[in-house]
C-alpha cells in the first residue's frame, strides 16, 4: 500500500504523484555524494521496495529502483528474542564473560569477595556497570594485545542511599563513609592491559603498569576556553581548575592519537542537599539537579554533592573527559571547548585539511546534537601537535528541517555556532565560559531542534556519513519530521550528510535510516508504531541506544530498553544487539542479553576476529543472577565475541 496518504504535511495543492516525483529527484540528486543511492521517497521509507530484504520488487510504483543490489555485509543467520538469564548469540560465534564487576586488575590483591568488598577494595578491582568501551592495540594493528578501556557508568540504586547489589545483597541502604566511597569508587574507567594467551584466549595481564582505575575520586584538570571560570570555582578549588573525579560516564569516543573519551552524562543525579527548601538557579534546573536528598547519597558524606553547599560542583561535571590510556600516571583532563551537556558519547572525524570535528549527542527527551570544530589540525604520529586540539575550537548545534518535500523523513539541516560574540541569541551570556558552562541554554537560545533523546553517534568508516540513535520520547506532543511520532516509544536512527562531505560544512541532508517499531503489536503496517519497513517481527526492538560501525562499514545497534516482551514490547524480548547494512538497510538480530540488563559498547580488535560489549545492570530489579548462575550476585560484564572459525565478526 502507498502510504503517503496518512503522512500529514502533504502540501494540498500538489497531488500524490507530483509530491513523488520530487521525493524521487531528490533521491536521484543525493546518489552522486551516496554512491550508493540510499536516498528514499517517503513511500520506499515505509514500503520498503528498495531492501534487499525485499525480493519482490513487482509494485507498480515510478520510484526509481537501485541499479543493483551490492552483496550483503550481513553474514549470519539472525537468531530469535529470548527472554530467559543468559546470553544468546548467532550460530557460528561464541560469546565469553569478560572483566566482570569487582574483577581485580592488580597482582597479588585478594579475589572479589561477592560484594563484600570494602571502598579500598573496590579501587582496585574492576567497576560497576560497564558501559562505553574502546580496544587500544598495544602496537598498531595488534589484534592479540592491547588496552581495554571502559566506563563504569553508575552503580544501581533503589530509593534513598540504597543500592541493589553493590554490597551483595539485592537491597542496602547506606549509612558508612566507606559504603559511599565503594559507591564512589565503582564509577569512572578501567584500563585493562590485554592479551590473546597460547590458546588463543583473551586474558588480562595482571601485573601490567598500564592497568588503571580512574574513578569518582581520581583528580583531574579543567581544560579549555571555561577552565578557571567563576562557575567553575568551589571552596576546595578558587582556581576552577582542578576536580576530583568522573562519574556517569555513558558511552565513550575515542581520538586517532590514542586517546580515550569518556563522556559524562546523568551528572546531575549526584547532587542534592540536606538543607531544608529548594535553593536551585535556573541553570541547575535545566540540568536536571533535584531538591531533596539523591539516590546515591553521597550528599551525606561529601559536602560538595551537596548543592547549597558547594553551588558550583555541578559545573564541573557534564563534561568530556580526555584520558591517556598510556600513561597511567597520566592527569585526565576536561575539555570546556565540548561544552557541557548530558553527554552519550563522542565521535570524530577528521577533516581533509586536518580539523578534528566531534560530533555528540545530549541524553534528554527534547534535548539537541552538537559538534566541535577544532581551531588546530590533527598530524598523524605528532604527539605534541595533537595533545591539546580538543582545547580550541567552535561549538555548533543542530537544526533539523523538513526540506524540499514534507513527509518524506528526510531534510536538511544546519549547524548553528554557539559563539557569545558571533551569534546575537547568545548576547545575554557573560562571555564565552558561560556559553560553554551552559551549553543547554545556549542551544534554546538559538532555536535548536529538539530531539527524542539523543544517544550514541557513529560515523561511517568511508562515507563520513553520521548515524544517531534517538532512543525514544514517550513525551513528545509535537512532531517534527525527524522526531515524527507523538509519543515515541520506540525509538529511530538519523543519520546525515554534510555538504560537500566536509565534516566542517554548517549544512547537511538527513535522512530517518529506521523508525523502531512493532508489527508483531502494530500489524498495520500503515502504523508508524510499526516501523519503517526495515522492521519485522523478526528484528523488532525498541530503544536503540549503542551504536557503532566495525571496519567494514557493518552498523551495528545496541538497546538499552523497555524488556517486558508485553504490552507495547510484546516479541521484543530482553535487550539485543543487532547490525544493519547501512546500504540495503537489512538488520538481523545477532545478540540477546541476560535478564534485566542493557547491551551497551562495542569495539573490535583492528582485524575485526574479535568484538567486545557490554552487558551492565543485569538484574536491576532483583530478578538476575547473571553471568555466575544460582544465587549469586548479579554482575555487569563484557562479554568477548569471536567466529568459531576465526573469521571477522558480522561476515
Ligand atoms: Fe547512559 Fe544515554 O545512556
Ligand atoms: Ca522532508
Ligand atoms: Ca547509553
Amino acid at each position: 500500500m502507498n502510504k503517503l496518504e496518512m503522512l500529514e504535511d502533504l502540501p494540498s495543492n500538489t497531488s500524490d504523484n507530483e509530491h513523488f516525483q520530487a521525493v524521487v529527484e531528490r533521491a536521484v540528486s543525493r546518489r552522486g555524494f551516496l554512491k550508493s543511492g540510499l536516498g528514499l521517497s517517503a513511500a520506499v521509507f515505509l514500503a520498503g521496495s528498495l531492501s534487499a530484504c525485499n525480493s519482490d520488487d513487482d509494485d507498480d510504483d515510478d520510484v526509481a529502483e537501485t541499479p543493483q543490489e551490492p552483496a550483503s555485509l550481513l553474514g549470519f543467520q539472525a537468531i530469535p528474542i529470548f527472554t530467559g538469564d543468559d546470553v544468546r548469540i548467532a550460530a557460528g560465534y561464541t560469546a565469553t564473560v569478560f572483566a566482570p564487576w569487582g574483577t581485580p586488575l592488580f597482582a597479588g590483591d585478594p579475589a572479589w569477595q561477592n560484594g563484600r568488598d570494602d571502598a579500598a577494595a573496590q579501587a582496585r578491582q574492576v567497576g560497576d556497570n560497564h558501559d562505553g568501551m574502546h580496544f587500544f592495540p598495544l602496537t598498531e594493528g595488534n589484534s592479540d594485545e592491547g588496552l581495554l578501556v571502559m566506563n563504569h557508568e553508575y552503580v544501581t540504586t533503589s530509593g534513598a542511599a540504597t543500592y541493589t547489589w553493590l554490597f551483595g545483597t539485592q537491597d542496602t541502604t547506606i549509612t558508612t563513609l566507606d559504603q559511599a566511597d565503594k559507591a564512589i569508587n565503582a564509577h569512572g574507567v578501567s584500563v585493562i592491559h590485554i592479551a590473546r594467551n597460547a590458546a588463543g584466549k583473551w586474558e588480562i595481564k595482571l601485573g601490567s603498569r598500564y592497568n588503571r582505575r580512574i574513578t569518582a575520586a581520581t583528580p583531574m584538570r579543567l581544560t579549555g576556553p571555561a577552565a578557571g571560570d567563576a562557575l567553575l570555582q568551589t571552596s576546595a578549588d578558587p582556581t576552577g581548575t582542578l576536580v576530583l573525579g568522573t562519574f556517569n560516564n555513558c558511552g565513550n569516543g575515542w581520538t586517532p592519537w590514542g586517546t580515550y573519551l569518556a563522556c559524562e552524562e546523568n551528572f546531575n543525579t549526584y547532587f542534592g542537599t540536606t538543607i531544608a527548601g529548594d535553593g536551585r538557579s535556573a541553570a541547575q534546573k535545566r540540568y536536571g539537579l533535584s531538591s531533596g536528598a539523591t539516590a546515591y547519597g553521597w550528599e551525606l558524606f561529601h559536602d560538595r554533592f551537596d548543592y547549597k553547599k558547594e553551588p558550583n560542583e555541578s559545573n564541573r561535571f557534564g563534561w568530556i573527559v580526555e584520558i591517556d590510556p598510556f600513561d597511567a600516571e597520566s592527569t585526565p583532563k576536561k575539555r570546556t571547548a565540548l561544552g557541557r551537556i548530558k553527554h552519550e558519547n563522542a565521535a570524530y572525524r577528521i577533516a581533509a585539511d586536518g580539523t578534528v570535528v566531534v560530533y555528540m549527542g545530549d541524553d534528554q527527551a527534547d534535548d539537541y546534537i552538537y559538534k566541535f570544530v577544532s581551531d588546530g589540525k590533527y598530524v598523524a604520529g605528532d604527539q605534541r601537535n595533537n595533545a591539546n586540539l580538543l582545547d580550541s575550537g567552535e561549538l555548533y548545534v543542530a537544526k533539523f528541517k523538513s526540506g524540499a518535500a514534507s513527509g518524506d523523513f528526510m531534510g536538511d539541516g544546519e549547524w548553528v555556532l554557539l559563539d557569545r560574540n558571533a551569534t546575537p541569541e547568545l548576547a545575554g551570556f557573560a562571555n564565552q565560559a558561560e556559553v560553554l558552562i551552559h551549553a543547554r541554554l545556549a542551544g534554546d537560545a538559538v532555536g535548536a531542534t529538539k530531539m527524542d533523546r539523543p544517544e550514541w553517534v557513529a560515523v561511517h568508516p568511508d562515507s563520513g556519513e553520521v548515524y544517531v540513535t534517538l532512543t525514544n520520547n514517550s513525551g513528545r506532543s509535537v512532531t517534527d519530521e525527524a522526531n515524527p511520532r507523538a509519543q515515541n516509544r520506540y525509538g529511530q536512527i538519523v543519520r546525515w550528510r554534510e555538504t560537500g562531505n566536509d565534516p566542517k560544512a554548517t549544512t547537511f541532508e538527513w535522512d530517518i535510516f529506521v523508525l523502531a517499531g512493532n508489527p508483531v503489536k502494530y500489524t498495520d503496517r500503515s502504523d508508524l508504531k510499526s516501523g519503517s519497513a526495515n522492521v519485522t517481527a523478526d528484528n523488532t526492538f525498541n530503544s536503540p541506544d549503542g551504536l557503532g560501525f566495525d571496519p567494514d562499514g557493518r552498523l551495528w545497534i545496541q538497546t538499552d530498553g523497555n524488556y517486558s516482551n508485553a504490552g507495547e514490547y510484546e516479541g521484543q524480548g530482553n535487550n539485543q544487539m543487532l547490525c544493519a547494512d547501512p546500504v540495503s538497510k537489512e538488520i538481523r538480530r545477532f545478540f540477546v542479553g541476560p535478564k534485566e540488563c542493557e547491551v551497551t559498547g562495542l569495539s573490535f580488535t583492528p582485524d575485526g576476529r574479535t568484538m567486545f560489549i557490554n552487558i551492565q545492570h543485569p538484574g536491576e530489579d532483583g530478578d538476575s543472577h547473571w553471568p555466575d548462575g544460582g544465587t549469586s550476585v548479579p554482575r555487569s560484564a563484557t562479554i568477548v565475541i569471536t567466529k568459531d572459525d576465526g573469521g571477522v565478526i558480522g561476515s
